[in-house]
């Protein structure tokens, strides 16, 4: 790998940690699996290490995982909360108590193991014994006050309880996890599905949201648990092992772990995480691996911590559960745009607590590259998501004659849903691009579907209650072809759409009904962003629709945008350093000449366009290139596009732009590194923008101001290096008030 090489990997693989981090942290809502995410860290972690000129201190690696949002107060901790370094095998563990025993010079110290719980993390503090406050880890230095949505926990106690020898400190963070049981997972996620609405992966995710909702009542209704089993700051101390703490905090009638084994030597050790294994599935919270801790502080201290890990604890995390069974037959499902993805319909099998009969597949690529033929016998595996995935097969176990699957002929060479043209098309997938079979027909039923629930899917309009099982009824009755007939469909039709069969009706209920009803007409008022996310156009993700919206007053000003217009124009003139090459006799057309004009068109068009996007925020370069330009503009000049706005028009629904005028920070560029003494970072880049400014991610020569605060990283170096001017929050104020 070169320099260049290793700088863009790490580069792009901080990118993407800071991403799942944020979605699992924050939001509650990971797309990738735990083990896809540590794998992840894992690698960018070993880069940073090989290659220590492209460290940073802002990397995911050297901090912990922040779920502060936006509705709670903030609240520092008395003593920073951290994360544990994880490892999934014997090597690695070994290799961590060989590191203790060179630290503490001795080699037979005690270890406790106990579950490592699989929810969100919490500090409660007791003064005197009452409970005052319950904080989320946020950053492991401040975290959000949930005091009020932790008192609808019945089972964590107001009060210590008193007994015996064991006095009560003054002040005491206990730390612990919040969790649901598998059973009131099941029942809400039970009412979801009923009302229409799309489940939640596992009780860790739901968990997570209830903790950061703000309807109190909401809270109480979902039934959440807690379990305690750290101490963070302690005055006085009243326990000197981790072992002794357990112990105490039954004794105080906090909610403790099942087991906590006390152990020496680190044989022993992996005998309890063996133990701890079998045993982990009758515990009520999900255990996802063993934490493995010095058990006496001293040593604790001894051993001290990394930027965001202890080196006196390691998380062991067990492999995610797999079943074997037999797929049966491959069925062909089609998406809202039209990719034809293989599903394997299996034997039912009994994995992580529920029955399997389906998991994905990926795409055909997949299937051949791990050699999966209908009959064969394989390994599914649950890997924190709603739907498993099929891992392997087994060849040598194959019954005779099982064929390799070919997508094309399965579906006899059409659509499975329409029976419209399909072609081989290049898609977006892990790890680059693949191919993909896509139905060709925009007006096909599943894509029909795909596009009415993802219009009313959280992301885009928040028309809660359209799931898959509702948008497939409209579609199949022909209620709604586009997803703005939504509008259309009359309470008392939504009221009495039967989901079930005609022998057993089910029906959708007037309840059900007037919330779609109340959603629809809240989504009126959304901004231009979400609307233009909310119409699938080929292309415009999230960040895109944002930047669009940013930059365009209404949706008819983006069909006819001026501003991608000449973003589009310039791309066809050709690349900038051809332009500026010397002809050649490879490229004997262009003469200079010819060049000359060519380069004065595309400053002509520069101008223009930085004319046209005058005190917008620059977001993230690229966003609102020639392809994106060219995607949007001829979808809404085509004629389902056309049809859209029409439809849109004639509803009376116009949603408005977020364009920014002018302000004091219009024309300058900031860049933000470090945490600051009082705005959390997202709350300065509002800042920025609501004054016309720009956010970047990176220092160079035309960054305006580096508004730094406490651990500031490279990029201050950076800036000093270029003599960029360096502010500090209290500056930064002051430049805002102009
Ligand atoms: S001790 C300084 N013990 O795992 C060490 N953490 O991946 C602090 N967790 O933030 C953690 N079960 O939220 C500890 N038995 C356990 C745990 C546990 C779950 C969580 C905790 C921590 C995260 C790190």
């Amino acid at each position: 790998m070169t320099p260049a090489e290793a700088q863009q990997r790490i580069a792009g693989l901080r990118a993407d940690v800071w991403r799942h981090a944020e979605l699992y942290y924050r939001h509650a809502k990971p797309e990738i699996s735990d083990q896809a995410y540590d794998a992840l860290e894992r690698e960018l972690a070993d880069l940073e290490a090989a290659w220590p000129q492209f460290a940073s201190a802002d990397s995911q690696t050297r901090r912990v995982g922040d779920d502060r949002v936006q509705g709670f107060k903030e609240v520092a901790h008395r003593q920073r909360m951290m994360s544990l370094d994880n490892t999934y095998n014997e090597a690695e563990l070994r290799a961590f108590h060989a590191r203790l025993v060179k630290l503490l010079e001795a080699d037979d110290f005690a270890y406790t193991v106990e579950p490592k719980i699989d929810g969100l993390a919490v500090s409660l503090t007791y003064e005197d014994g009452r409970l005052v406050r319950g904080v989320t880890r946020g950053d492991g230095m401040k975290g959000d006050d949930i005091t009020a949505n932790l008192r609808a926990i019945p089972s964590l106690p107001r009060d210590l309880v008193r007994r015996g020898k064991g006095a009560i400190p003054k002040i005491v963070e206990i730390r612990g996890e919040i969790y649901m049981t598998q059973a009131e997972f099941e029942r809400l996620n039970a009412a979801r599905v009923a009302e229409g609405e799309e489940p939640y992966a596992n009780p860790r995710n739901i968990a997570a949201g209830t903790v950061k909702l703000l309807d109190l009542e909401e809270v109480a209704r979902r039934r959440l648990e807690i379990v305690l089993y750290s101490l963070g700051h302690c005055e006085p101390e009243v326990v000197a092992s981790q072992s002794e703490l357990h112990d105490q905090l039954r004794s105080w009638g906090l909610p403790v772990v099942e087991r906590i084994w006390r152990v020496r030597g680190i044989d022993a050790a992996w005998a309890a995480i063996g133990e701890l294994d079998r045993l982990r599935r009758s515990f009520a919270y999900g255990t996802d691996g063993a934490v493995i801790k010095l058990d006496r502080f001293e040593d604790q201290r001894a051993a001290g911590a990394t930027e965001k890990a202890p080196r006196w604890a390691i998380a062991f995390k067990y492999k995610a559960d797999t079943a074997r069974t037999r797929l049966r037959a491959i069925t062909i499902q089609v998406g809202k745009t039209g990719v034809l993805s293989p599903v394997a319909e299996l034997e039912p099998v009994f994995l992580s607590l529920s029955t399997i009969s389906r998991a994905t597949l990926h795409n055909e690529e997949e299937i051949r590259r791990k050699d999966i033929r209908i009959g064969d016998l394989v390994e599914i595996e649950r890997a924190g998501e709603v739907i498993p995935a099929v891992l392997r097969s087994f060849p040598e176990e194959r019954p005779p004659g099982a064929k390799e699957f070919d997508l094309v002929a399965a579906v006899g060479g059409q659509c499975p849903v329409c029976g419209g043209r399909i072609a081989k098309l290049e898609v977006a997938a892990e790890g680059g691009k693949g191919v993909a079979w896509k139905c060709q027909n925009y007006d096909c039923q599943a894509q029909r579907a795909g596009r009415l629930m993802f219009f009313c899917s959280r992301r885009a309009l928040a028309i809660d209650g359209v799931g898959d099982i509702v948008a497939a009824k409209l579609v199949e009755l022909d209620l709604v072809r586009d997803p703005p007939d939504l509008y259309d469909v009359a309470l008392e039709t939504l009221a009495t759409l039967n989901l079930g069969t005609e022998q057993e009706p089910r029906v959708f209920g007037e309840k059900n009904a007037t919330k779609v009803v109340a959603a629809r007409e809240a989504a009126r008022a959304l901004p231009l962003e979400k609307w233009l996310y909310a119409l699938s156009i080929p292309d415009v993700g999230e960040t895109t629709a944002r930047e669009l919206g940013r930059r365009h007053r209404t949706l008819a000003e983006v069909a006819d945008s001026k501003l991608l217009q000449v973003v589009l124009e310039k791309a066809r003139l050709g690349d900038r350093r051809e332009l500026e090459a010397p002809a050649s006799r490879k490229n004997p057309a262009k003469t200079d000449e010819e060049k000359a004009r060519r380069k004065e068109l595309c400053a002509r068009l520069d101008a223009e366009i930085s004319a046209l996007d005058a005190g917008m925020l620059a977001g993230v370069p690229g966003e609102l290139g020639p392809a994106v330009a060219a995607s949007t503009l001829d979808f809404l000049a085509s004629e389902p596009g056309r049809r859209l706005l029409a439809k849109l028009r004639k509803l009376g629904i116009d949603p408005a732009g977020t364009v920014v005028e002018a302000g004091v920070f219009t024309g300058k560029t900031f860049v933000l590194t470090g945490t600051l003494p009082t705005l959390k970072r997202e709350e300065a880049e509002q800042q920025i923008l609501a004054a016309g400014g720009k956010v970047s991610g990176s220092v160079s020569k035309k960054t305006s101001y580096v508004l730094a605060g406490e651990e500031a990283g490279s990029k201050l170096e950076k800036a000093q290096a270029l003599g960029v001017p360096v502010i500090d929050e209290a500056e930064f104020q002051r430049l805002l008030q102009g």
